[in-house]
């Protein structure tokens, strides 16, 4: 079983961006947890990051085929990009929305996510620990998906 990690803008900053809403966790470090994680079910992680609306549909267009599982973080492309969720639908691989923040107890607009419904579910607000969660509930949607 294959998981493809996608993250989109700004999530490069992980560390300094905002800490106190996005903690001090580099991007690299999540990654190294996700990882370890991945080991213990014998899963493989192929983790991206991209601040590009069309590299991120890209990625997602070519995910088919090549992995069980997509994990999205869009970041602020959550909250606008009509052309992610297109994506997501287009190549029906099943997807997982993630968030470090509990974007529901931030701003309002950060409410409405144009992706969420076209994902299987959302894991929002348990920081890093949003991937190692995602880790564990791709494993079972894809035993699900059988
Ligand atoms: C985020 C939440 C988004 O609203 C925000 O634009 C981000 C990060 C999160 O992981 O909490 O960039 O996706």
């Amino acid at each position: 079983m294959k998981i493809l990690f996608l993250n989109g803008p700004n999530l490069n900053l992980l560390g300094t961006r905002e800490p106190e809403v996005y903690g001090r966790t580099t991007l690299k470090d999540i990654e190294a947890k996700v990882r370890e994680r991945a080991t213990k079910f014998g899963v493989e992680i192929d983790f991206r990051q991209s601040n590009l609306e069309g590299e991120l549909v890209a990625w997602i267009q070519q995910s088919k085929g090549n992995c069980n599982v997509i994990v999205l973080n869009a970041a602020a492309y959550t909250h606008t990009s009509i052309a992610l969720r297109d994506a997501i639908s287009a190549v029906g691989v099943p997807t997982i929305e993630i968030h470090l923040s509990n974007v529901h107890a931030r701003e309002e607009f950060r409410h409405k996510s144009l992706i969420a419904p076209v994902c299987r579910g959302q894991i929002s607000g348990f920081g890093a620990d949003s991937y190692i969660l995602a880790v564990e509930a791709s494993v079972n949607v894809n035993l699900n998906s059988k």
